[in-house]
């Protein structure tokens, strides 16, 4: 029988990010000495405290099932999270935890999003939002956001997008991949127009943690209790307490749309692991010293990587708040070649970056804004020097 896949899976293709970090791999093993600024997890390893307990978790044979949605200890702890850091009240049973915050993405889709509904994504997005949509047979809006708008929506931006058919607007705050952060005036400002009209938002809060020069992150569920109502937030361990490999994730929402997403969970992967869930609780309950430490340390990267790029003739780059990545404006550089290799576009220049430079970005394309590259600063002060470095020697031997 001639192999016929669903039209669901035919639909959509391998996070592309993968793809650059599975040629960086490649190089990797073959012993070349690569500078990898694709990276999107923290460099840093778990405290010793989560460590700790998943590993006390396991010697007392905590490593059954638990209850689909996750362990009432760690749903009280992030309902007081969310009391004490947002003054947002959530009960632990609208609250949900996942195997990463990725799952709690999908399955907020899947509870929302029906054949056709639209769902609004500003660009540049995290590039599996637009995919997930269209798993779940919905359609996706896309804004451009402006460069010079530090990569914003506005009022006006997003009220042409709205139709009869939007169910929803997924927000990423602070942003993958540009590292914007909306101010409470910013996220104000959107208030009369999330207000008067009848969709959901998913607010995808993962990267609330990385935010630097005394910005402070502000939820867009606590501007009003309607915006709440109509709210789902995502957040999880994985950037904040560099807990990537445990896949511990949550959404906390309207008790309706937390339901469906149990129902969702409960015939897909069930519970989150029952250690890392043990770990995730560690982690809220435990020291926070190193929430501030990896802030601190990103924050210093920041503008080191910031300031090395920008020292580069044509390259244009926005000073982000938040997350661990810049997202500079590379165009410049289109149309240049050096020898036989011509750039056309940013998935040529990350090519060239990667065979030419040994140095591996993520080309914007892939969030869907062309002409810019995605780079990571998680990873130490001497790569990041060494990485821009590089980077600077290739560009100038881009000639007209
Ligand atoms: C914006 C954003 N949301 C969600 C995720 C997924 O997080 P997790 O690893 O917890 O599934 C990522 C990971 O890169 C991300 O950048």
């Amino acid at each position: 029988m001639a192999l016929k896949l669903s039209r669901r899976v035919e639909r959509i293709e391998i996070s592309p990010t993968m793809k650059i970090s599975q040629l960086a791999i490649e190089m990797k093993a073959r012993g070349e000495n690569l500078i990898d600024l694709s990276v999107g997890e923290p460099d840093f390893p778990t405290p010793e405290n989560i460590k700790e307990e998943g590993i006390n978790s396991i010697k007392n044979n905590f490593t059954k099932y638990t209850i689909n949605s996750g362990i009432i200890e760690l749903r009280r702890a992030i309902s007081e999270k969310f009391k004490r850091e947002h003054n947002l009240d959530y009960k632990p049973e609208e609250i949900i935890v996942s195997s990463g915050a990725k799952q709690s993405i999908f399955n907020t889709i899947m509870s929302l999003v029906d054949d056709d509904d639209e769902v609004i994504i500003p660009s540049p997005y995290y590039v599996s939002y637009p995919h997930m949509v269209s798993l779940a047979n919905g359609k996706s809006i896309i804004i451009e956001t402006k460069e010079e708008n530090g990569f914003k929506i506005t009022s006006e931006l997003l009220s042409q997008a709205i139709t009869s058919k939007t169910k929803l607007l997924i927000l990423c705050n602070p942003s993958n991949p540009t590292g914007t952060a909306y101010s409470k005036k910013e996220l104000e400002e959107l208030i009369p127009v999330l207000e008067e009209n009848d969709f959901y938002i998913l607010s995808d809060e993962i990267y609330e943690k990385l935010v630097y020069d005394d910005f402070k992150f502000i939820s867009i569920a606590s501007l009003s209790e309607k915006i709440k109502n109509k709210t789902v937030i995502i957040n999880g361990h994985s950037k904040s307490y560099s807990m990537t490999g445990w896949r511990i994730g949550y959404a906390a929402g309207p008790i309706e749309i937390i339901k469906a997403m149990n129902k969702i969970q409960s015939h897909s992967t069930s519970n989150a692991s029952s250690i890392s869930q043990r770990a995730a609780l560690a982690a809220l309950l435990g020291p926070q010293d190193y929430v501030e430490f990896s802030r601190n340390e990103f924050q210093k990267r920041r503008d080191i990587l910031y300031n090395e790029l920008t020292s580069i003739n044509g390259i244009k780059c926005y000073k982000p708040q938040g997350a661990f990545y810049l997202f500079p404006n590379v165009s410049f550089y289109f149309g240049k070649h050096s020898g036989n290799i011509t750039i056309n576009n940013s998935f040529d220049l990350a090519l060239y970056l990667l065979n030419q430079a040994k140095v591996a970005v993520v080309p914007g394309s892939v969030f869907g804004a062309e002409g810019y590259i995605r780079l990571s600063y998680s990873t130490s002060v001497e790569n990041l020097i060494e990485g821009a470095k590089r980077i600077k020697e290739a560009l100038q031997r881009l000639v007209s």
